[in-house]
């Protein structure tokens, strides 16, 4: 479904991501994880076209994209909820919506705003407020609502429960697994390796650009040691079982 293949981005003249390499399936969550400052949104933003990679391809259900301008990205199904949610103040959730819809001409657009408010009944008990009034994780929800707009194919999701109540940082990572059952591909930026696990069909750490561990989510929830290993700031020692 979307194929990443020895990509390498930066920001102006310096390299963040040193040549990655990542797979997703059709209809699964894949989350990045790793430290503040890893590459996590850059890869997202390289993704998406907001930045432009210096070296390596992405290749989204056959059709490359590097090199494509983000709207063309947008258009070839790419959806972004940015990190920090970037709502506007002043419009009220209703406009959001409206201003976010999507309806491409021979193309399926299953997502309306009526179906996204089905989806996100909080939001819309709320849909006549202003951006700037809504909680954080109402925020977070309006992000999500937006892109899911926009009709995407593949979702990049970037740290979309910083800031959230567990309770609400659990549901909005729920919903995030429903929309991938339902076929959606997810690309999960996250710090947090037992939240993302908690619905990753596969976990990728990055540490300073790099690939430094992968698994599969049931065996990182089996046993997270390895990825706990790779995101741990010091090389773990001394904690081996005694024979
Ligand atoms: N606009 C920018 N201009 C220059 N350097 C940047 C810019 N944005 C990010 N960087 C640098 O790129 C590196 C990776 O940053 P990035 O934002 O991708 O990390 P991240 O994993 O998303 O971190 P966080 O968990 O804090 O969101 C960092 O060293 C950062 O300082
Ligand atoms: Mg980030």
């Amino acid at each position: 479904m979307l194929e990443i293949e020895s990509l390498s981005a930066g920001h102006g003249g310096g390299t963040v991501l040193h040549g990655i390499d990542l797979t997703l399936t059709e209809g699964s969550v894949h989350a990045v994880l790793g430290h503040n400052g890893a590459g996590k949104t850059t890869l997202l933003h390289t993704v998406a076209g907001l930045l432009r990679p210096s070296r390596g391809s992405v290749t989204l259900a056959g059709r490359r994209l590097d090199g494509q301008p983000p709207h063309r990205i947008a258009r070839a199904g790419v959806g972004l909820v940015p990190q920090g949610r970037r709502v506007f103040a002043r419009l009220t959730v209703a406009e959001h919506l409206a201003l976010a819809h999507r309806r491409p001409r021979g193309q399926a657009a299953p997502w309306t705003p009526q179906a996204v408010l089905r989806l996100l009944p909080r939001l819309d008990e709320r849909r006549s407020q202003p951006g700037g009034r809504l909680s954080g994780g109402e925020q977070q929800m309006l992000a999500l609502a937006r892109a899911l707009l926009g009709q995407p194919r593949l979702l990049l999701l970037d740290e979309p429960t910083e800031g959230l109540a567990p309770d609400l940082a659990d549901e909005v990572l729920q919903l995030t697994r429903r929309l991938a059952d339902d076929g959606l591909t997810v690309l999960l930026a996250a710090p947090q390796l037992r939240l993302a696990a908690s619905v990753a069909d596969r976990l990728t750490v990055l540490t300073a650009g790099r690939i430094t561990a992968a698994q599969d989510g049931a065996a990182a929830r089996a046993d997270p040691a390895a990825l706990l290993a790779a995101l741990s700031p010091v090389p773990v020692t001394g904690l081996e079982a005694t024979p």
